[in-house]
């Protein structure tokens, strides 16, 4: 399974990450999110390793990762004050944002589009590897596509294994849901992925946001229809939950946000605490632990659709094989 790449990620390992990516080499490390596969961005050959590793479609764009705000002039050709704003409030942190690419960002990282996604991860280990490699990381989430995305060096090296040289243990990523994608044309604003941080916050700083996820592969690849997916088909419950109960839901497991008033062995809770980013910080790692187990499925609860609930539903949905509904005390699967 390739644990004998994952190292600890003291200053000396960092160092040794760093050499690797200048010698256009490929190492996993952790952010706030999920755990990135990195390269050095204006490296096109190691760029090109990370689709292959991955099995990563060309025409996805990879997000490049800075560690200080002079970086980003390396790679758009215009900063406004607007986006100024933007960067200045939620970096290091979970938003990326997508603008005119400058010509020396090779196409391999942005699949040939004009424009380059770009943001700056709130984790000490990532800001100090791309400070010790000496230019920014084009990095995805470091699973095989498709798969739900990796919050443990272990699953990294589940889905890459030894493909990859190095993978830098931080621990569980704090956040476990990916960067909220925001593509910005003049003073036009509109929301590609919703992620860690919410449209509500964002609203606050530069108005209003256009949530129209636009379904376009082009524009946000990651947004396939079906993505993040377990091997475990999840289904998403809409109805009563109370008639969930009435049920006999077989060897089926039902994921829950919150705690529930009626509970049965087969539950698993998100969050005991009853907290929104407990839920997404545990949701992939749960979801990799039940394809672990003998279950045969899994029926998911929905959670509101605001704040954080939309990357979560988001998730969810994309996770989703179809919906589970309750008909006269029966469970109905109906796929998609
Ligand atoms: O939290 C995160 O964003 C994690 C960590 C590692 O930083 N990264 C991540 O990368 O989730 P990835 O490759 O799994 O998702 C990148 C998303 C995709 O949906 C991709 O299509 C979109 O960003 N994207 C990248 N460049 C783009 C561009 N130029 N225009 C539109 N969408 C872009
Ligand atoms: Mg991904």
């Amino acid at each position: 399974m390739g644990v004998e790449v994952i190292h600890p990620a003291s200053w000396e390992n960092i160092r040794k990450g760093a050499e690797i990516l200048k010698r256009g080499g490929l190492v996993a490390f952790p952010t706030e999110t999920v755990y990135g596969l990195g390269a050095g961005v204006f490296l096109p050959q190691a760029v090109a390793r990370i689709f292959e590793v991955k099995g990563r479609p060309r025409f996805d764009p990879l997000i490049v990762h800075v560690a200080s705000f002079q970086d980003v002039y390396t790679l758009w050709r215009e900063v406004s004050p607007l986006v100024e704003k933007l960067i200045e409030t939620f970096w290091p942190g979970p938003l990326t944002v997508v603008l005119p690419k400058r010509e020396t960002v090779p196409d391999i990282v942005t699949a040939g589009l004009p424009t380059v996604a770009v943001r700056m991860p709130a984790h000490r280990v990532a800001l100090t590897l791309i400070r010790e490699a000496g230019f920014p990381l084009a990095a995805p989430s470091a699973n095989r596509f498709g798969h739900v995305s990796p919050t443990r060096a272990e699953e990294v090296a589940h889905d890459l294994g030894d493909a990859v040289e190095l993978i830098l243990d931080g621990g569980k990523c704090e956040m476990g849901v990916e960067s909220t994608v925001l593509l910005v044309e003049e003073k036009r604003f509109t929301l590609l992925r919703p992620g860690a941080v919410s449209v509500e916050e964002i609203e606050k700083v530069v108005g209003k946001v256009d949530i129209r996820i636009r379904s376009s592969h082009v524009l946000a690849p990651g947004m396939l229809k079906k993505h993040y997916a377990p091997s475990v088909p999840l289904y998403l419950f809409e109805g009563n939950i109370a008639d969930l109960w009435q049920c006999n839901f077989g060897n089926f497991v039902v994921l829950s946000p919150f705690v529930l008033p009626f509970l049965r062995e087969s539950t698993v809770i998100l969050s005991p605490r009853c907290d929104l980013k407990e839920v997404a910080s545990n949701l992939f790692s749960v979801l990799r632990e039940l394809e672990r187990s003998s279950f045969a499925g899994i029926v998911a609860l929905p959670v509101e659709e605001e704040g954080l609930g939309r990357a979560i539903m988001d998730r969810l949905r994309r996770a989703s094989s179809g919906i589970a509904k309750v008909e006269e005390n029966k469970l109905i699967l109906i796929d998609k």
